[in-house]
């Protein structure tokens, strides 16, 4: 098909030309002068897009889900307690993840398009005299459903509590999208993934580690190798890693996170907030639900929508992919069939989310389903226009 493609399932994201290329580069040695600058470059400014000045940024190789096995077996010894709550596909991932490792999860599973109630937090912990929890998992932005928790409102409910548990956020889909502060928030370990806000192909996890949390990791007892994040922080120190790193991949995310310098984290968050709201507007015009149960949580990076009964969403990215090469989010587990997703993060402006919004009507139009053509496109662009600046003259 002539033209560009679409690529808007909730990550991997597009890759802008500039991250392109500077992977686009022959193979350097990963112990030799360029790649120890570049270790010593890339660090300090993971730090900034965290928000931390105490945290450890720690890279591995392997996707998201690495990165959340890599918090907990850093952290937690066999039979530890965890407190989980599943309120979509990816909180359950982590809760099962734990599970499987060893742990003892203690899970509330909430309805999906629901987000972490902060005062559960609070009265799990605080019925936890002992304390027997080592540690709360909790997701930033739950990709499978479109909301995103008030993480701050959930450290404040642990400090309630008075409760020591550690604080396991997966902010797979949230970093360098929508706004998230290590330090602030009071974050013990924070996971994300370079395929979404951080502009990359998939292939590295990247965390932020407390002191406490390296300290909690000096007593931990789960088997690990590859992913001990203490030689790598230690190696890191000289520039290297104890593997072969994917270097390739670390020159893009240099050129990607000065992107994200350049534009200014603030503006990134205000970005994806316009553009978020763009796609609600549009959705809010063609009279569907979104999976969101409260339109306050919804999630500025990825939204999604329910269709009538009788219409098979898993139809919709089906098509959109077939006749306009715009990849949409399919819905996962019990969403299968019944609502589809809209990915709006990462390197993205207004005019594409127009042409992904007037691309879903006239799919949408082609399965039956009764959208008015034209309403969603319009409503989201005068939501983009009453936001714009006016001209002068
Ligand atoms: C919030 C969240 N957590 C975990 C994952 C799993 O990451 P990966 O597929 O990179 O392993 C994803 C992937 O989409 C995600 O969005």
């Amino acid at each position: 098909m002539p033209g560009r493609d679409f690529l808007q399932v909730p990550g991997p994201t597009n890759i802008p030309g500039r991250v392109l290329r500077a992977m686009d580069r022959p193979a350097v040695d990963h112990r030799g002068p360029e790649f120890i600058a570049l270790t010593h470059r890339v660090l300090p400014k993971l730090r900034e897009v965290f928000r931390t000045e105490r945290g450890a940024p720690v890279i591995f190789m392997g996707s998201g889900t690495a990165g959340l096995e890599a918090a907990l077996v850093n952290t937690l010894s066999p039979g530890d307690r965890v407190l989980a709550f599943g309120i979509g596909h990816f909180s359950h991932l982590f809760a099962r993840i734990a599970t499987r490792l060893g742990c003892e999860v203690e899970l509330s599973g909430l309805p999906w398009g629901s987000v972490i109630p902060p005062d559960l937090v609070y009265d799990r912990l605080s019925a936890d005299r002992e304390p027997r929890y080592k540690a709360v998992l909790a997701i930033h932005n739950e990709t499978s459903t479109g909301v995103t928790c008030d993480i701050p409102a959930i450290r404040e409910a642990m400090d309630r509590a008075g409760h020591p548990a550690l604080l396991l956020v997966d902010t797979i889909s949230g970093l360098g999208s929508i706004d998230f502060r290590f330090d602030e928030w009071g974050v013990d370990v924070a996971v994300a993934g370079s395929q979404k806000g951080l502009l990359l192909p998939p292939g590295l996890t990247i965390l932020a580690v407390s002191d406490r949390a390296l300290r909690a990791g000096e007593a931990a007892r789960l088997p690990r190798h590859f992913f001990d994040w203490a030689p790598v922080i230690e190696f890191n120190r000289k520039g290297f890693f104890p593997f072969t790193p994917a270097t390739l991949l670390l020159f893009g995310l240099d050129e990607a996170l000065d992107l994200l310098q350049e534009e200014g984290l603030e503006q990134v968050y205000a970005r994806h907030a316009l553009l978020g709201e763009g796609v609600r507007r549009a959705v809010e015009a063609w009279s569907l639900p979104l999976v969101a149960q409260e339109r306050a949580t919804a999630s500025d990076v990825v939204t999604g929508i329910r269709l009538p009964e009788g219409h098979d969403a898993a139809r919709v990215p089906e098509l959109s992919a077939e006749r306009y090469g715009l990849s949409l989010g399919v819905g996962i587990g019990p969403l299968q069939g019944k609502a589809f997703r809209i990915g709006h993060l990462g390197s993205l402006n207004e005019l594409e989310v127009l042409a992904v919004l007037g691309g879903v009507e006239m799919t949408l139009a082609t399965l039956g389903v009764p959208v008015p053509i034209g309403e969603g496109v319009t409503a989201c662009q005068h939501w983009f226009l009453s936001r714009s600046a006016p001209v002068a003259g």
